[in-house]
């Protein structure tokens, strides 16, 4: 039999392809999915994965597939998890574990595994995303998680496992910090991060100026939008990923879209962690302001609503579930014309909207000037106020014995 394994390179998948050789007896297929986390020497990669013994790596390149699919949609949907945080990282999962149930099918694996190791509180929710999606996708598949089986515990000791079996060990220097970097976003979480009364260091930021580092000339950018999804950026067509990765050199270059936010994890307990999100955080300005020229006000009011139900399922590993699948369809839907382009002005940190245009736009300067009009008369307001006030009226004369 064989499995397919999150690989990454450092200590802990490292040691998991020879635990699961010497466990389980298997060929380990090592399987590394390229979200734009800045992946280097993937010749150096292939060859590490061999000499701790994977029969093979296999690379695939999700970038355009993790925009496309899941960026995108969270977008379009507005979804934000506790009023926060944009969901980089649980929008990933998804689109990783999908990528390794098609290669176990490929390969012709019966189990896939994923290397995660290390601090027991952080698990839960990374063990949650991968596996609901191998329970969706595959529910057949067999899933080895080896945190939940070894006895390797701590770093000397994988160190001491790994010489014992001859794999080299990684010389790459761990980070203070617990760090997730892809295309859309990077999360710090850890060290003097934990006490939530700590400002961050500034030498932590890495895809991102300080904002009072930031140019002193503000920076205008045109996003343009159809049907609530972003295609150009000043009339430049470009490919999702592309696009994204254009618009966090911008964002970054005048400090936009750090968050700090004390966050409610899967599992209960509370986490302090901070993002940088550049691109991301001019996209959805961008996308909102849009839909206040193309949404009506109950309508926008129930996407909200459903905004934050999807952002929970996403937050909690539930991509692959029909509950999400159907709010996308309702999303797909409301923003068939939220189409057009938005104009912001991006300034030490802040992306500040200038303007806004939509051949759909619901705004009618016609209607809306205050300048008295035809389709909008004077006269026709007071008896429109007097029948909706009615209920007020109807409570004050009971309160007030009329
Ligand atoms: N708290 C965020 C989330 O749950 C970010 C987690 C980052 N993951 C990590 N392994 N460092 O989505
Ligand atoms: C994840 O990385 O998907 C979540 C792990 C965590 O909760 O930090």
């Amino acid at each position: 039999n064989k499995v397919v394994l999150a690989y990454s390179g450092g200590l802990d998948t490292s040691v998991i392809v020879p635990w699961l050789r010497e466990n389980y007896g298997c060929e380990v297929v090592c399987f590394t999915a390229d979200v734009g986390q800045g992946l280097q020497e993937l010749e150096g990669l292939e060859a590490k994965a061999k000499a701790s013994g994977a029969s093979q790596l296999v690379v695939k390149d999700l970038k355009e597939e993790f925009v496309r699919d899941y960026i995108f949609p969270c977008l379009r949907a507005g979804a934000v998890y506790e009023r926060k945080y944009l969901l980089g990282t649980s929008m990933a999962r998804p689109v990783i574990a999908k990528a390794m149930v098609d290669v176990a099918k490929e390969v012709g694996a019966d189990a896939v595994s994923h290397g995660c190791t290390g601090k027991g509180n952080d698990q839960a929710c990374l063990t949650v995303r991968f596996e609901l999606t191998f329970f969706a996708l595959n529910p057949k598949l067999n899933v080895v998680a080896p945190w939940r089986e070894w006895d390797i515990t701590g770093r000397e000791d994988a160190i001491e496992y790994a010489k014992k079996h001859n794999v080299p060990v990684p010389v790459t220097k761990k980070s203070i910090y617990s760090r997730d970097r892809n295309l859309w976003h990077l999360s710090h979480e850890g060290d003097i991060l934990e006490d939530p009364a700590n400002e961050p260091k500034k030498d932590m930021y890495m895809m991102s100026v300080a904002p009072e580092d930031a140019p002193n000339q503000p920076e205008y950018v045109e996003i343009g939008i159809e049907s609530g999804l972003p295609v150009s950026v000043n009339g430049k067509k470009l490919s999702p990923s592309t696009l994204l990765a254009e618009l966090n050199e911008i964002g970054g270059k005048h400090g936009i879209g750090r968050i700090d936010m004390v966050e409610n994890r899967l599992v209960g307990m509370k986490s302090r962690g901070v993002y940088e999100t550049p691109g991301g955080t001019i996209l959805f300005t961008a996308v909102r302001e849009l839909e206040s020229l193309t949404l009506d006000r109950e309508t926008i009011q129930v996407k909200d609503s459903l905004a934050l139900k999807y952002a929970e399922l996403v937050y909690a590993g539930r991509w692959f579930d029909p509950l999400r699948e159907s709010m996308d369809a309702f999303m797909q839907n409301i923003t068939k014309t939220t189409t057009g382009s938005v104009t912001l002005k991006l300034y030490k940190g802040s992306v500040a909207v200038t303007g806004r245009k939509s051949p759909y736009s619901l705004y009618r300067q016609d209607i809306s000037s205050f300048e008295s009009g035809q389709i909008y008369d004077q006269a026709d307001a007071a008896g429109f106020i007097r029948l909706y006030g009615l209920p007020m009226r109807v409570r004050a004369m009971l309160e007030q014995g009329i």
